[in-house]
């Protein structure tokens, strides 16, 4: 029997949708997640012949005939396996690699490649358990990962002595020619002397769809440049063919969960760790064409899906103006490959977030909020075109218009172009056409950008903490208080609540003890007593020593103050850029009033503050924080 390479086997198995090449034919019905119709083997009234894409087979419960895509071909069309091989190849438009000695060849130094990755693999895993790896361990273990997690995704250790990995596997039988084929080591410039191309980083090795090592990444354990460093391209490696997470991300698929598209090799650990397990990061570039194509091949076949569920990736952006900005150029690379079966969502984060630090401060739920809010293709076109343009006046709807033309023009399926136009135009038409003569006011979309950066948040808690423990604060600085709005939802029922409590019970009497119990009383207690847990935490001391409920009141009044100030200039900053852009769409008396009128407070508070930073330097009496 002629054979041929397993992976070419593999990849024919994979290219063919087996409901695909079966429903050619014979009739198949969908049932759940698999097909059934009436066994081509054996005569049949019922069916009991079921097709599994996910698993490749089909089998017949009436004769017992069971097989993948090659064995349906065999049976069905009386052919030889190198037979049902060639036809199925063509189908699939593989060229079938010849059993020569040069194929060979090549497939045994793939082999010897692969062992090679492995090797390298268990060494650095080896190196982070040693006490090189110290400190590397340390800094894993800082950012949250458990020794599971560590050994979950073979993270490692590359020593910064430049010979260790050379010297361990020279000793397995490797040749240099082949560390340096595949990126491990490099040659000096001067002797005829080799050195580790990974010295001192944590190493996150890449593997591909089947879970074989292909390359590495590699991250300082400080602030030096470059941060990570990637293996370069050989012959087993693509870098814009491949993700981060693929082999995993491919399983969660089958097992019902969303795949999503993330930037970094730590914001797919921390997701996988949270239970996300669909995580996939390109590596180091953005997604490329190539990377699409590769997701959109985990999917089923269009006529295989669950019609319920939506597959379509999700591709997570920074809410910030970089990450809009990297949204849209996707959304250009995605427009020309749109069909039927492939389609993508945007997810936006809060601004200066990644989905590692988002679920490290904010927990799951924030990270779960975040994907139910992705968007259809659709509605992120439309967002992405329209919001921050003008739209007042005829002309400019018309340019809009256009500018939308554009962008559907790009779609090449003609199908999905010719539905894209008729739901673009009836949105159009139904936020700027004529209704009986009259048009319609049309608010432009918001952009996706949460309103408040963290370290706003982190103001807020430390303001919030501030007032519970030192409720004397509210004598002079209740009323600016008030005007705090609060980004957290459970923040806001916690100060509103505080202002009730200070209203009715005073504050000059109340301790905080007390105001502790009041908060766990009666209806005061809706989620609220864990939320004070979060807010009265280390964390948020951290930031901020004087807030701490052992400090004396005058260190609270020095805190609030400083802390304050920053808040609202910050504050009005952010303010301040809605309000022009609000003027530029609208450019009315009331919006230029109230332009002015923030400029003039920012100013005002700036000199304020540098008059305080001068009086700060004189005195010398900031209390230390922390
Ligand atoms: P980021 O700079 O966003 O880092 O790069 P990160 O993933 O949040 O990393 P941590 O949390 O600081 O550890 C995102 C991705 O871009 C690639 C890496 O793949 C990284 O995961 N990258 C980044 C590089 O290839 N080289 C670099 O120097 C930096
Ligand atoms: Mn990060």
């Amino acid at each position: 029997m002629t054979s041929f390479p397993s992976a070419f086997l593999d990849s024919l198995r994979e290219r063919l949708h087996l409901s695909e090449v079966i429903g050619r034919r014979m009739r198949l019905a969908r049932a759940g997640r698999e097909f059934k119709g009436c066994c081509p083997f054996h005569k049949e009234k019922t069916p009991s012949f079921t097709v599994n894409d996910e698993k490749g087979f089909f089998h017949c419960f009436g004769c017992g005939a069971h097989g993948d895509v090659i064995g349906f071909t065999m049976r069905m069309d009386g052919q030889s396996f190198p037979e049902a091989v060639e036809n199925l190849a063509a189908q699939a438009g593989l060229v079938v690699p010849s059993n020569t000695p040069a194929m060979r060849a090549k497939f045994d130094k793939e082999k010897h490649l692969y062992d090679l990755l492995e090797r390298a693999t268990l060494f650095f895993e080896d190196q982070l358990w040693q006490p090189a790896g110290s400190a590397a361990l340390a800094y894993l273990q800082k950012r949250g990962l458990s020794a599971e997690r560590i050994r979950g995704f073979r993270l490692g250790f590359a020593p910064s002595e430049s010979k260790a990995l050379i010297r361990s596997l020279s000793s397995e039988g490797f040749t240099t020619e082949s560390m340096v084929e595949v990126g491990l080591i490099k040659k000096s410039e001067r002797q005829d002397d080799y050195y580790s191309f990974f010295r001192g980083r944590v190493i996150f090795p890449v593997a591909d769809k089947r879970g074989r090592t292909v390359a590495f990444g590699g991250r300082v354990l400080d602030k030096s440049e470059p941060k990570y460093l990637n293996s370069p391209d050989h012959p087993l490696f693509h870098k814009g063919q491949l993700l981060y997470g693929l082999s995993r991300a491919r399983l969660a698929l089958q097992a019902g969960q969303p795949l999503i598209v993330v930037e970094g090799y730590m914001d797919v650990i921390a997701l996988a760790d949270s239970g996300f397990m669909g995580a996939l990061a390109p590596l180091g570039t953005a997604l490329t064409e190539n990377q699409l194509a590769v997701l959109w091949r985990l999917l089923p076949s269009v006529d295989g899906r669950d019609p319920s569920r939506d597959y379509s990736p999700i591709l997570c952006f920074d809410g910030d103006q970089a990450g809009l900005r990297a949204a849209t150029r996707a959304a250009e690379r995605v427009l020309p490959l749109l069909n039927a079966g492939q389609s993508v969502r945007f997810a936006y984060l809060p601004a200066g977030q990644d989905p590692d630090s988002l679920l490290r401060s904010q927990g799951r739920a924030s990270m779960q909020a975040v994907l139910d809010q992705a968007k259809p293709m659709i509605d992120a076109l439309w967002d992405m075109t329209l919001s921050g343009r003008r739209l007042g006046t005829p002309e400019e709807r018309a340019g809009a218009a256009r500018a939308l033309r554009l962008k559907i023009a790009q779609i090449k399926d003609e199908s999905v172009r010719a539905l894209y136009k008729n739901e673009m135009e009836r949105r159009f038409s139904s936020a700027f056409g004529w209704h009986g003569g009259k048009a319609r006011s049309f608010t432009p979309p918001a952009p996706p950008v949460p309103p408040l950066a963290p370290p706003q948040q982190m103001r807020q808690k430390i303001l919030l903490a501030l007032m519970v423990n030192y409720p004397p604060l509210f004598e002079d600085f209740g009323e600016d208080f008030a005007t705090i709005a609060f980004a957290d939802p459970a923040l806001a029922t916690v100060a509103q609540q505080l202002v009730q409590i200070f209203a009715t019970e005073g504050y000059e009497t109340l301790d905080v003890e007390a105001l502790y119990r009041q908060f766990s009383a009666g209806d005061h207690a809706h989620g609220v007593t864990e939320k004070l847990d979060q807010i009265f935490s280390e964390s948020t001391y951290l930031h901020a020593g004087f807030a701490r409920p052992s400090r004396s009141i005058e260190q609270a009044r020095w805190g609030w103050k400083s802390i304050w100030n920053t808040y609202l200039q910050e504050q009005l900053h952010a303010d301040l850029k809605a309000a022009t852009r609000l003027w530029h769409d609208d450019p009315s008396d009331a919006n230029m009033t109230r332009l002015m009128a923030l400029r003039q407070q920012l100013e005002s508070l700036s000199r304020e503050s540098q008059a305080a930073a001068v009086d700060g330097d004189q005195q010398e009496s900031a209390p230390a924080g922390g």
